[in-house]
């Protein structure tokens, strides 16, 4: 048993969409959230860039004391998730593209990915596409723009729509019938996507996967919070607090949000 924080961290506000189903599947549990959100997008930065501020970021939580690590941005885990599991001493849970599930469901085998260019240009997400989708064709679409629209608080609109179809209609055009979010970010574009895709389309994310493999690994390692008492949440951001408190604003677990110069 231990009463300590999970950590969580993003390059920005998307990793709150994890953040709600680990605290749903473990409402006992207390989580510290970093937004670095001042450096987002991480998508398009160099992996050494992302590399240094995955470090920056673990090493934050690390001195909140937390006793495990969600990396809950695609971008960093698939570039940094090797070396901070190397060099630090606490469990990491990272998030990658859910292609697996994709690939068994589809019956037209043509799945698309939308993620950004960090993380599909990584090494990561090359093997996972190779070891779960045989006789799939992955269809890769960046995200651009997607991430900061999201952080300005830009959330539903009319832009916002219009860049999203651009994205997806080539998608459908080829024979899409599964959609994989590879970031954080985008399940809050769910609602537009909605408007977007047929029917036969169905979405993918990996916030549920996440919050089960975080349960399990804290099983497995006797983390668990001995608590019976809702757990309260601290979010830390080096950008807008209003933007992250809009975005909690129907979040039903108690909690804080406060700005920090990191
Ligand atoms: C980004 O910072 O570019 C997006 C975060 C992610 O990949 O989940």
């Amino acid at each position: 048993m231990d009463d300590r924080h999970i950590g969580i961290f993003d390059s920005g506000i998307g990793g709150t969409s994890i953040w709600g189903e680990i605290q749903e599947l473990l409402p006992y549990e207390k989580c510290i959230y970093l937004a670095d959100s001042i450096n987002a997008p991480y998508g398009d930065k160099p992996e050494e860039k992302i590399l240094a501020l995955s470090i920056k970021n673990t090493e934050f939580l690390l001195g909140q004391g937390c006793k495990l690590i969600v990396v809950a941005c695609n971008t960093a885990t698939t570039n940094a998730i090797d070396y901070l599991r190397k060099n630090y001493n606490v469990p990491l849970i990272g998030i990658e593209p859910a292609i697996k599930p994709a690939a068994i469901n589809s019956k037209s085998k043509i799945v698309g990915v939308l993620a950004t260019k960090g993380t599909l240009s990584s090494s990561l997400f090359h093997s996972t596409s190779k070891n779960h989708a045989a006789g799939i064709t992955i269809l890769e679409q960046r995200g651009t723009g997607l991430v900061e629209m999201i952080e300005n608080g830009n959330l539903g609109s009319e832009e916002m729509y219009h860049l999203l179809k651009s994205y997806i209609i080539p998608m459908l055009e080829k024979g899409m019938d599964y959609l994989v979010l590879g970031c954080t970010h985008y399940p809050y574009l769910i609602p537009l996507l909605k408007r977007i895709l047929p029917e036969n389309v169905t979405i993918i994310d990996s916030g549920q996967a996440v919050a089960r493999q975080t349960k399990s690994v804290l099983e497995h390692n006797d983390l668990l919070t001995s608590s019976t008492v809702i757990g309260t949440h601290q979010f830390f951001t080096n950008g807008d607090e209003k933007v992250l408190a809009s975005i909690l604003s129907s979040a039903k677990a108690k909690h804080s949000v406060f700005f920090k110069d990191f």
